[in-house]
């Protein structure tokens, strides 16, 4: 797989799948699944992997035991979701609620981000989640964080211009971290806003549960340039973070282009 190679998380499997989630694993997931659709045409519109006249599509990557992604889901029907995540028992998890409460705006990718990125058509999403991601703490292995540049320059390949990052961590060093690496990427600024309602994710409250504070960032995919025709280092920032981790200007012009 040519994730096994460089790979950015840890385990797939967990405790075993009791019997209802194996056979949502066995019927459910394949059905839900987006290699299906995309094995039959890479150019196919977002549109394309949902049923009805959904327009809107939001991304979440490695969302866990699903908690976040089924919210959301639950309070936008008219929004499709993709979901991406490798763990099959937290990929499970997702297919219980989905199978709940019929859910019919949520697809899935139970495998590395870095190839669905690779595979979505460019510039549809108005939202991506990247909540509590692993911040691997050793320095050794801060190259397997998702968040890096590659990453970011494939996030914003498939961005809408005013598009929405959304980041969440309970670890100083991956915060620093995610606000140099937006600093030295031409694609994304920093937007200064008040974190949106969400529910607390099952390691974000392991993280509060133990004494650690998670801090909500937002980043906004630049609309003054064209990911086609604009190579990053020909690009302007729009405003960056000064020494205090502050931005150091307001972007309401660039947000307000995402409905
Ligand atoms: C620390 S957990 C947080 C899960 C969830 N967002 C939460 O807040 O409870 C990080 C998750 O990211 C997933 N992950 C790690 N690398 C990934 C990748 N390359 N693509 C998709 N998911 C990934 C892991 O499997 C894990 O479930």
């Amino acid at each position: 797989m040519p994730w096994a190679k460089n790979r950015l998380y840890g385990r797939q499997h967990g405790p075993r799948l009791s019997a209802r989630q194996q056979r949502l694993v066995d019927e459910l997931l394949p059905r839900m699944r987006l290699q299906s659709v995309l094995d039959d045409g890479r150019d196919l519109p977002l549109s394309g992997l949902f049923d009805g006249n959904i327009t809107r599509f939001h991304l979440e990557i490695g969302f866990g035991g699903g908690e976040h992604l089924i919210w959301q889901a639950i309070k936008a029907p008219e929004i499709g979701f993709i979901g991406c995540e490798p763990f099959v028992n937290g990929v499970a998890k997702l297919l219980s609620a989905i199978e709940e409460f019929n859910l019919k705006n949520i697809r899935i990718h139970d495998n590395d981000a870095r190839d669905l990125l690779d595979w979505l058509p460019p510039g549809g999403l108005e939202k991506v989640y990247i909540l509590f991601p692993d911040p691997w703490p050793k320095k050794r292995h801060h190259k397997r964080r998702i968040i890096n540049q590659n990453t970011l320059n494939q996030l914003a390949r498939v961005m809408k211009p005013g598009a929405h990052l959304c980041f969440a961590s309970d670890i100083p060093d991956y915060v620093s971290w995610t606000k140099n690496h937006i600093n030295d990427n031409s694609f994304f600024v920093p937007l200064d806003c008040e974190p949106a309602e969400r529910p607390q994710t099952r390691y974000e409250k392991k993280a509060v549960a133990a004494g650690r504070t998670p801090v909500y960032l937002t980043f906004v995919r630049t609309s003054e340039d064209n990911f086609k025709n604009v190579k990053p280092a020909q690009s302007q920032k729009a405003c960056s973070f000064n020494e205090d981790g502050c931005i150091s200007r307001n972007q309401e012009t660039i947000s307000n282009s995402v409905r």
